[in-house]
């Protein structure tokens, strides 16, 4: 069964409450909640506390990308939220390993993303940390973006190390995850939608309606 990860930055910061009660009600499976420094991405986005609030109010588990630097120092304060999975850009550590360790000792599941340039046997070492992998089909830090046609091979690439690995590690896709691109990211392989502006959270759209189409969209492949 394919998941649905809602990005919260994609969300109406005004009528929060209404959307988390929406993607509740419609059965979306994740909150995927972007965080960003403006230093490993140009952008600045949500944080812990922004986090703390979410999983106060709503049951989904959090689904945390950190696109951030020094990223050891902040792993306590998103890896305590039940459920939670915590996902790193591993080319920002400079010992991997340690941080994904670091993640699962607080009681998280590890996540690893890759950044459209990255290939796949570049991480291939760090997967019996790992259990969750998030291929990026845009270049980290905004929402909005066009797919980098390359990065759809990627998905079947770490779909295919993820089972050559021998253990459990769900494939995430994030980044104009759109009505058109679903099918062929799911036949690629990928388990785990980021649903942001390009689907879930279209301009003029409703969530319920939204999910219901995602929903039927991935329940047809
Ligand atoms: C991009 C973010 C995504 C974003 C994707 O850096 O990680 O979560 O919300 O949504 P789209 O591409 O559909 O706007
Ligand atoms: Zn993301």
């Amino acid at each position: 069964m394919v998941k649905i990860s809602a990005s919260v930055m994609c969300a109406s910061f005004i009528e929060l409450k209404r959307d988390l009660d929406a993607l509740r009600g419609g059965g979306a499976d994740y909150l995927h909640v972007d965080v960003m420094d403006g230093h490993y991405v140009p952008n600045f986005t949500l944080g812990q506390d922004f986090c703390a609030a979410l999983a106060s109010y709503s049951p989904l588990p959090l689904d945390i990308h950190l696109m951030i630097e020094n990223v050891d120092a902040y792993i306590p304060q998103f890896a305590r939220f039940t459920g939670a999975v915590v996902t790193i850009h591993p080319e920002v550590c400079y010992h991997p390993l340690r941080s994904l360790e670091l993640i699962r000792s607080l009681g998280a599941r590890a996540g690893i993303s890759l950044d459209p340039a990255l290939g796949v046997d570049s991480v291939r070492h760090l997967l019996p940390a790992v259990d969750l992998i998030c291929v990026m089909c845009v270049n980290p830090g905004y929402a909005g973006q066009v797919l980098v046609p390359q990065t759809l091979g990627k998905i079947t690439e770490a779909a295919e190390a993820a089972r050559a690995a021998g253990r459990r590690i769900e494939i995430e896709v994030d980044g104009n995850v759109s009505w058109a691109n679903i099918p062929r990211m799911v036949d690629a392989g990928a388990e785990v939608l980021v649903a942001g502006s390009s689907s879930l959270f279209e301009k003029g759209g409703d969530l319920g309606r939204n999910l219901d189409r995602l929903k039927l969209l991935v329940r047809r492949r």
